[in-house]
């Protein structure tokens, strides 16, 4: 579900044509919707009720603070990875709103300012981390809260790029040691065990990793309070699937029907990590079409978004939507697709009357600067704008500078009116942090 619409063959966030916000902010622009947001982290509230879930949103998606502080305000903490994204949380969230930090490699300064930040919990990822988090604190004169962040090793599940719980990842405790691992930490001065932590991968469109990641919880849980251990939280990551073709998620009930067992079983708080569930479907990237382009049997249309504004195409070759902000004369508000076709594999749109299949590309230089390969379109014109659907996550998120391009600017609508939550990046923000010098000849000339 989502408040992007067309309404007399135009598209509208909300209440606002997307094609006032284009003239208005320019183009390559994220564009957000309130409600869409909204109505996610109430969704996910509602479908996990019963365990009173604490919602920790996973700043990775999308750290823009305007959208960090809207979550927080409707009572999210935050999920973290970083000493940056921990300064987000601090900059945006309500005070004293829950915090966890997970990451493989935290480094002692991170370490030192989550202490200080009072972070909800810490998720270790190797012994190694979690003793240098122990004598830190110690040093410090506290006990820091840790979750263990065990590698349930389950089968693929998503994106190579993405999967973090098969068997050899980075990520995470291997369940066959980690209950070593929690004997060694008992008794710590500086450490306080108090849940476990598994985050599968993302995004991960089934429901059965979740159930069989949970039931391993348990038996960890069982084993870890039997070695003395008050575990009180059961963190189960994000990784949710949204709607990128189709509607090819399941619902969020049905991801609650598969984790709450292991909270009736352990009667831990649950906490969960969601990112793209509550903001990849909550936003667009909009473009204008520049040229059209023909080579070698190949169409291309040529826009002002590139890899730089959504890599996910260019990265894990991800399929978003893509349509034009006025619809065509007969042309529908949606492409047609065959539903016939796995959302695992391939390009599920069809050709329809007076489609062209289009390579949708941007003007990075790169062969691989593409957002859409092979898609059936209508034909646009220069001047046209393109809306490229479910970039709510990982969109900006992941947006460079390559080729020297200033980064989109980013806008937040709800109901009729809307906001400028990030502006766009000028030539003088492209080289505001270096310094323009000639050094002295060394030696070695
Ligand atoms: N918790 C942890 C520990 C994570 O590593 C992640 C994502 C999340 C929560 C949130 O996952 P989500 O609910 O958003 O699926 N750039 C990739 C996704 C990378 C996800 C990394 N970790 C993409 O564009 O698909």
């Amino acid at each position: 579900m989502d408040h992007f619409h067309y309404l007399n063959g135009q598209l509208y966030c909300e209440n606002v044509p997307i094609q006032e916000l284009a003239k208005q902010y320019g183009t390559p622009l994220f564009v957000y919707s309130q409600a869409t947001l909204l109505h996610h982290l109430r969704s996910l509230k509602k479908a996990f009720e019963e365990a009173k879930p604490i919602i920790c949103y996973s700043i990775k998606a999308n750290g823009n603070l305007s959208i960090c502080r809207l979550l927080g305000e409707h009572g999210a903490g935050f999920d973290v990875t970083s000493g940056g994204e921990l300064y987000r949380a601090l900059k945006a969230g309500p005070k004293g709103a829950p915090i966890v930090f997970a990451g493989v490699g935290k480094t002692a300064a991170e370490i030192r300012m989550a202490l200080d930040a009072g972070v909800l919990l810490f998720d270790v990822e190797s012994e190694e981390e979690l003793w240098t988090i122990g004598r830190i604190a110690q040093e410090l004169g506290r006990r820091a809260p840790v979750a263990l962040r065990v590698n349930p090793d389950l089968p693929p599940k998503t994106h190579v790029k993405t999967d973090t719980s098969v068997k050899g990842v980075k990520f995470g405790l291997d369940i066959e040691t980690v209950v070593e691992v929690a004997r060694a930490a008992l008794g710590h001065p500086g450490l306080e065990l108090m849940g476990i932590h598994m985050h599968l991968g993302s995004p991960i469109l089934k429901t059965e990793p979740y159930r069989q990641g949970a039931e391993k919880a348990i038996r960890l849980i069982e084993q870890f309070r039997q070695q003395g251990h008050n575990i009180r939280y059961l963190n189960m990551g994000g990784g949710f699937g949204i709607h990128y073709r189709r509607d090819e998620a399941p619902p969020a009930d049905a991801y609650a029907q598969a984790i709450l067992p292991a909270i009736r079983a352990t009667g831990c708080q649950l906490i969960l990590e969601p990112g793209r569930f509550l903001v990849g479907n909550a936003g667009i990237l909009v473009s204008t079409v520049l040229y059209r382009k023909s080579t070698g049997g190949k169409h291309y249309l040529i826009q002002d978004a590139a890899m730089n504004d959504l890599i996910r195409p260019t990265l894990y070759g991800s399929i978003h939507r893509l349509w034009p902000v006025r619809l065509p004369p007969g042309v529908p508000d949606r492409p047609p697709l065959d539903m016939n076709i796995n959302p695992d594999q391939g390009n599920p749109f069809l050709d329809f009357e007076g489609s062209l299949r289009q390579d949708v590309v941007g003007p990075v230089c790169e062969s691989g600067d593409f957002l859409a390969k092979d898609r059936p379109l209508p034909r646009m014109e220069p001047g046209d704008l393109l809306a490229i659907f479910s970039a709510g996550a990982y969109g900006m998120s992941m947006a460079s500078n390559y080729n020297s391009r200033p980064r989109a600017a980013e806008v937040l609508v709800t109901d009729a009116t809307h906001r400028l939550i990030r502006r766009r990046e000028t030539y003088d923000d492209l080289i505001a942090c270096e310094e323009c010098c000639l050094l002295p000849a060394g030696r070695s000339q």
